[in-house]
């Protein structure tokens, strides 16, 4: 893969990763700053009991985007108060992309991904957490494509993160039209 991937004009190839590609995605997530991709369990209980999809640029895997199902996922509601994601649901996380690739749509053309196979597989409710800098509802820098992207896709800030890093946790119900 040439070093000048920002000028690259051919587009990612996006797909669901397999337990072979489990190399790759490893590669990739030690060099995320996402926690949930740093951890050897993590990405393997991603693997396993989820779907991950892996964008990639002349085979090279440069991104990737996770989603799980019916996890019942904690987060603080404005109060401070504790609230869990209500089952059935499904909750999207662990979207990160080479800095080297980043700017050219990889990102989004992983998140549309998401949101196509949430079409087909149906939840009444949708949690996307997006990182946060230890702050309540604040968004680290190199996360704001995500938060841009989910509100414009009819998402909404229903909390922040139970998490240490304490980002917004954005919430889409049935009905609300999606316009990404
Ligand atoms: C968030 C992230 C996945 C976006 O990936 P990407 O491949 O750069 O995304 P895209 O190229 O599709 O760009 C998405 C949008 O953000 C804009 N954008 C991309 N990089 C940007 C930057 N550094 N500054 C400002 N805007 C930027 C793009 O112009 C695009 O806007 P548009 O939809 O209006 O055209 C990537 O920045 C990343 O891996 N960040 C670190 C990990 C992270 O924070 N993940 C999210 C956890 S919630």
């Amino acid at each position: 893969m040439s070093g000048a991937l920002a000028a690259w004009t051919v587009p990612a190839q996006v797909r669901t990763l397999t337990g072979d590609d489990h190399a790759a995605f490893a590669a990739l997530g030690a060099r995320s700053t996402l926690s949930s991709l740093q951890s050897d369990d993590t990405r393997r209980s991603l693997l396993s009991r989820g779907l991950v999809f892996g964008a990639f640029v002349e085979g090279t895997l440069v991104g990737c985007s996770a989603m799980m199902f019916d996890t019942p996922r904690s987060y603080c509601l404005r109060d401070e108060t504790v609230a869990i994601l209500p089952v059935p649901n499904a909750y999207l996380c662990s979207t990160f992309v080479l800095p080297s690739a980043r700017g050219c749509g990889v990102g989004t053309a992983l998140y549309k991904r998401r949101l196509e196979v949430l079409r087909e597989i149906e939840r009444p409710i949708v949690g996307v957490e997006i990182l946060g800098t230890g702050t309540p509802f604040a968004v680290d820098e190199h996360a704001r494509p995500g938060l841009r992207f989910h509100l414009a896709a009819g998402f909404s800030i229903g909390g922040y993160s139970a998490e240490p890093d304490r980002g917004p946790m954005l919430i889409r119900k049935v009905g609300v039209l999606c316009r990404r």
